[in-house]
């Protein structure tokens, strides 16, 4: 069933009490008590219960608190928290498309929702939507945000032609190859004509100065991302995520335009002689250690937890000793046609 996003937020705005997660389908708020439901404990993490999905990563506080350290060092990377034409968009003067209502950002697979509350903070007058498998987001947000719990692999739940703009970073884990067709005719199914999808993707994978041969320059980070990609393709996802969603988005019969597609350089490592990237070189390469940590169980079952801690180990290694390796985010953005 797909809920009327406008009625969504009537009802939201009628409403004294605050604002909470919940279903699409009901609409009902989701009680504390109703959330132990959403999850299961594996080894110490908290994963999401959803049977037809094979995303590989917990969703516990760890887990959460890498998600929101990502998003600042996206953000300083990007030197915004908007994607290709977004911040346009939603400083445009008036309404948007002549029409009087407010602008409707939804944002898929939100996680901890931290990017869509920057959002609604920033653009006060914009009506914020957050889905999600699992119920991570503030039980408490925004008056102009909704976080929703909800399945993408069933659809956006959301009516035709009714959302400016979907923004969606770092999803490609939720979505093996054969799953991500559907999705991106959903999404220019619920985009308006016109309307924006704003893509942001971690490419798994290390470059190096001069394109030195990795296996040659940081044998062991090498490995690291080989075993990774390998892991995954065998779970059917792509070797490069961003490449196959842009070459899924820029078909000949594709709904959607591509208006912005740009590559940026992440260092990982503390090797710039500039303090600030050599503080987020220091950053990146922790956080990539946690998502070692965060993706262990696959990893563990397909290689055996001895491999994957060694070349975790190698890994770290690398991160001393080895100077300018960098890895590439990979952001787009497609109009609606
Ligand atoms: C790596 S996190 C990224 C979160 C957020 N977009 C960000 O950039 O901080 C991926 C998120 O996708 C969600 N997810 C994965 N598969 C999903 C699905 N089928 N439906 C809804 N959410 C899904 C996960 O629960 C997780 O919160």
């Amino acid at each position: 069933m797909c809920p009327d996003i406008n009625s969504l937020f009537d009802a939201h705005n009628q409403r004294e009490e605050p604002a909470r997660i919940s279903t699409p389908d009901s609409m009902e708020s989701i009680e504390s008590e109703e959330l132990p439901a959403f999850f299961t404990e594996r080894n110490g993490r908290r994963y999401h219960v959803q049977s037809n999905s094979t995303y590989p990563l917990p969703c516990d506080d760890r887990e959460q608190q890498r998600l929101n350290a990502q998003h600042i060092l996206l953000k300083q990377i990007l030197q915004t928290n908007y994607i290709g034409q977004i911040g346009q968009i939603l400083n445009a003067p008036g309404q948007s498309h002549g029409s009087a209502r407010p602008k409707i950002v939804l944002d898929l697979c939100t996680g901890t929702g931290i990017w869509l509350t920057e959002t609604a903070t920033d653009f006060p007058r914009v009506h914020c939507i957050g889905v999600d498998m699992v119920p991570i987001a503030t039980r408490y947000p925004e008056n102009n945000v909704r976080f929703e719990v909800h399945n993408l692999l069933s659809g956006i739940s959301c009516r035709d032609a009714s959302v400016d703009i979907i923004h969606a970073r770092d999803i490609l884990l939720g979505f093996p190859s054969p799953r991500l067709p559907a999705l991106i005719r959903e999404i220019a199914r619920v985009l308006i004509p016109g309307g924006l999808f704003a893509s942001g993707e971690i490419h798994l994978s290390v470059h190096t100065p001069n394109g030195i041969d990795p296996f040659t320059y940081c044998p062991n980070t090498a490995r690291f991302f080989q075993s990774l990609r390998q892991v995954l393709e065998s779970l059917s996802h792509p070797s490069i995520g961003p490449a196959y969603l842009f070459n899924l988005l820029s078909t000949r019969n594709s709904a959607f335009e591509i208006t912005q597609r740009n590559f940026y350089t992440i260092p990982l490592g503390g090797f710039s002689s500039d303090p600030q990237i050599r503080e987020v070189g220091m950053r990146w390469a922790n956080l990539m250690h946690d998502f070692a940590l965060s993706i262990r169980e696959i990893m563990d079952r397909a290689i055996g937890r001895e491999s994957w801690d060694n070349i975790i180990r190698g890994f770290n290694e690398d991160i001393t000793s080895r100077r300018e390796m960098v890895m590439h985010y990979h952001t787009l953005s497609a109009i609606k046609r």
